[in-house]
């Protein structure tokens, strides 16, 4: 690739500078730069460099008149990834059934051989979808179960999730089973043994988040995967936070279903997931739309949704660009600082509870705080109005407390704000 000198020399100054401004590559261009000037330094250390993230923060067109710590939910875009989702769009609109199906619609497959290598599967074990829900959905529909066999989650796991089992068991009569686990708990094991241990002869299947997005906990998959495996039961496992976010490949999980969302930590546009189906699964799982016979082996049956823009999925591989720029190791070392800056100042007020176990191994970026005696719907709504503070309320029947989730461009002063209005409202209250 030509660097940004050599690019301007071949194409005049002027003309070149013009060009890559139309193309929004200067986002990349600058997450390199960036990284060559921290070249060897320990992730933890290029955590707290405040000149490295800078550049980071940059790449993003945000309104920093807000302070979102919701990056739960769906993220902003880096600019050269909007540029690029945009530029698809254009592109499309000129005769879609040959500019978008013909010259746009094949390039899925790049992003297809892209994600599975990030991931660390196989292309063919691959379907890019539209979210995690459509992932997960995928499997938890296309399983073959009948009235009586039995579904194990927790009572923690994503709530669309939870009623798409619910349908299954109003439809098809099979038996949901939710067990509960401690907000922190000590250790992986716990929440593995928990899950272990409400596996009857009835069981089919595990269904459990990698990272919950209520408390930002994380299951030890492979653990709960192999001793399902073992025992014949297929395991789908809920990655909606987990990819992009911190570091792990599918060898390190080994289950047999797995959903997550590319518009949350891998900062891909609106409207973009994967589901991994691992190679032995893929024949007697059925699509949710459905595919004709011949493509029964064919991870891409999954994909058969009819007629959808290619543009946000072939923009993917421009996240997958500034993803790898950064690197998943300064990335998720950057997103811990983060958490860690209000999550141990708070921890140090004696009305201000954390839910969330700040070991590394237990998380990353989310972290989940309540103020006691104040209710959390209240203590969000002060959140926005006093400080112009986005962050998630939680209530669980066992637990509530406030989401917080920065993100690659969230600067300290925003995660200082947060932690100082925190102290305020803990300190007086809300009427
Ligand atoms: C744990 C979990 N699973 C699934 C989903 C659904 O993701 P999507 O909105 O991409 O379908 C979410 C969304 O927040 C989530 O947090």
């Amino acid at each position: 690739m030509l660097s940004r000198r050599a690019f301007l020399h071949t194409t005049g100054t002027a003309a070149g500078a013009a060009a890559l401004a139309a193309f929004g590559n200067d986002g990349l261009q600058r997450v390199a730069a960036a990284a060559r000037t921290v070249e060897g330094a320990a992730p933890e250390d290029v955590a707290a460099d405040e000149s490295y993230w800078r550049e980071i923060q940059q790449a993003f067109t945000l309104d920093r008149t807000i302070i979102n710590l919701n990056n739960g939910g769906c993220c902003p875009s880096p600019r050269v990834v909007h540029e690029a989702f945009k530029r698809y769009l254009d592109i499309s609109n000129q005769a879609p059934v040959y500019h978008m199906w013909q010259i746009l619609e094949p390039n899925i497959e790049t992003v297809r051989r892209r994600l599975a290598a990030e991931f660390g599967c196989d292309p063919e074990e691959m379907a890019i979808t539209r979210n995690a829900s459509e992932a997960l959905q995928i499997a938890q529909l296309g399983i073959d179960l009948k009235a009586g066999d039995e579904v194990v989650t927790t009572n923690q796991d994503y709530g669309r999730m939870l009623d798409t089992w619910e349908q299954r068991v109003r439809r098809d009569g099979i038996k949901l089973t939710k067990i509960s686990f401690p907000v922190p708990p000590r250790t992986q094991d716990e929440l593995a043994d928990r899950l272990l241990a409400a596996i009857t002869p009835a069981t089919r299947v595990l269904h459990f988040c990698h990272i919950t997005n209520l408390t930002g906990q994380i299951f030890p998959v492979k653990r709960i995967a192999d001793e399902a495996r073992r025992r014949g039961i297929k395991t789908v496992v809920d990655g909606a936070h987990a990819f992009a976010h911190f570091p792990y490949k599918a060898s390190d999980l080994g289950c047999d279903y797995y959903g997550t969302s590319l518009h949350k930590w891998l900062l891909a546009p609106i409207g973009t997931g994967f589901l991994y189906v691992r190679r032995e699964n893929i024949e007697s799982l059925w699509p949710l739309t459905p595919a004709a016979e011949s493509r029964k082996g064919n991870i891409r049956k999954f994909e058969e949704i009819g007629t959808h823009p290619a543009a946000n999925h072939n923009a993917i591989a421009e996240a997958m660009s500034f993803h790898e720029g950064i690197g998943i190791e300064r990335k998720s070392a950057r997103l811990r600082y983060l958490r860690n800056r209000w999550a141990n100042r708070l921890a140090q007020n004696p009305r201000i509870k954390l839910h969330t176990n700040l070991d590394p191994k237990h998380s990353c970026a989310i972290g989940c705080v309540q103020i006691t005696g104040v209710p959390t719907g209240k203590v969000v709504g002060r959140l926005w109005e006093r400080w112009r503070i986005i962050a998630t309320p939680i209530g669980h029947a066992e637990y509530e407390g406030v989401r917080v989730t920065p993100n690659v461009y969230t600067t300290l002063e925003e995660v200082d704000t947060f932690a100082a209005a925190m102290e305020e409202i803990a300190a007086k209250g809300i009427d």
